[in-house]
């Protein structure tokens, strides 16, 4: 996001520009990342699966002990009025609720006010050369913590395994990281699902192997069955990967991204590209989005 492109935000029950948004440095959201997001998008004027996105919000809140400052109608008014300030058809909703202002020290007894905030922008989060050629994919050297640390089902503020995952991938030349499990299998990307294709089916982790319940993901999996292309969610190796025929990544932010190389090696028999199985879904996708939309004038 450049400074430059316009963005609204709702905070404090107002929306302002970017610049005039404020929080407090005693917010646990920026001391200890104590909070959650959602990541969403407008396509064609409407909210992608905005329910979706909600459940996944509260069911975060609700795992670490966050009351919301709203219940759901009012967050998804606070989504659609920010949406409808931006003002364009296309846009990526942040949507953020921190623990709040408190004392110093991670006790989030001392939190009272928790906050709400939503930001409304446009991304690209690769070049559309990238995203015909595929992104190069490596494999990042620290491992996704298991359910039993913070569970990765959460998206909570404290990213900062995927932004040194990401953080070292672009060190290395590389797009984007691959992040595999304690057990050492393929878990996700640092903000993405993975998904791989070979003799015509497609593989995806499963939620338990360290996986996000992405909602595109989700969404490419309907996808699949609408076009007749048998899914399976399972355990994956890196082996998984190198033997596709294609490779890609899913998240509301990236959308679909093919990959044309992990740790150098090209992806299936062609290299390079967007594959045919990959192609079809990346169709189908565009088509499906403006279906699950909930639209910005209701
Ligand atoms: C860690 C992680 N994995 C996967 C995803 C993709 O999920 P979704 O498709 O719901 O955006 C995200 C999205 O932000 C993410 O943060």
């Amino acid at each position: 996001m450049r400074d430059t492109e316009p963005t609204k935000v709702w905070i404090d029950g107002a929306i302002v520009d970017a610049d005039a948004a404020r929080i407090s440095v005693l917010d646990h959201g920026l001391l200890y990342g104590d909070g959650i997001f959602e990541g969403m998008r407008v396509y064609s004027g409407q909210v992608f699966r905005l329910p979706d996105h909600l459940r996944r919000f509260e069911t975060g809140a609700r795992a670490i002990g966050l009351e919301l400052p709203g219940d759901t109608d009012f967050v998804a008014q606070v989504v659609l009025e920010t949406a409808c300030a931006f003002g364009q058809s296309e846009a990526y909703i942040r949507l953020i609720a921190t623990r709040g202002r408190g004392a110093l020290g991670v006790d989030p007894t001392t939190c009272h006010d928790p906050q709400l905030i939503c930001i409304v922008t446009s991304i690209a989060l690769y070049p559309e050369e990238k995203l015909s050629r595929g992104i190069d994919l490596v494999t990042a050297s620290l491992r996704r913590p298991s359910a039993d640390a913070v569970d990765p089902a959460i998206k909570s503020l404290n990213y900062l395994n995927s932004v040194l995952a990401k953080r070292e991938a672009r060190l290395r030349g590389a797009d984007e990281a691959l992040i595999l499990n304690r057990a050492g299998m393929v878990a996700e990307a640092s903000v993405a699902n993975v998904f791989a294709v070979r003799d015509g089916t497609l593989a995806t982790p499963q939620v338990s192997d360290g996986a996000l319940p992405g909602i595109t993901r989700a969404s490419v999996i309907e996808i699949a069955g609408d076009l007749g292309l048998p899914v399976s969610e399972r355990t994956l190796g890196r082996f998984d990967l190198l033997a596709a025929d294609e490779v890609f990544l899913t998240g509301s932010g990236a959308r679909i991204v093919p990959v044309a190389t992990l740790d150098g090696q090209p992806i299936g028999p062609s290299g390079a590209g967007c594959g045919p199985i990959t192609a079809r879904i990346m169709d189908a996708f565009t088509h499906f989005t403006e279906h699950r939309g909930t639209p910005l004038s209701a």
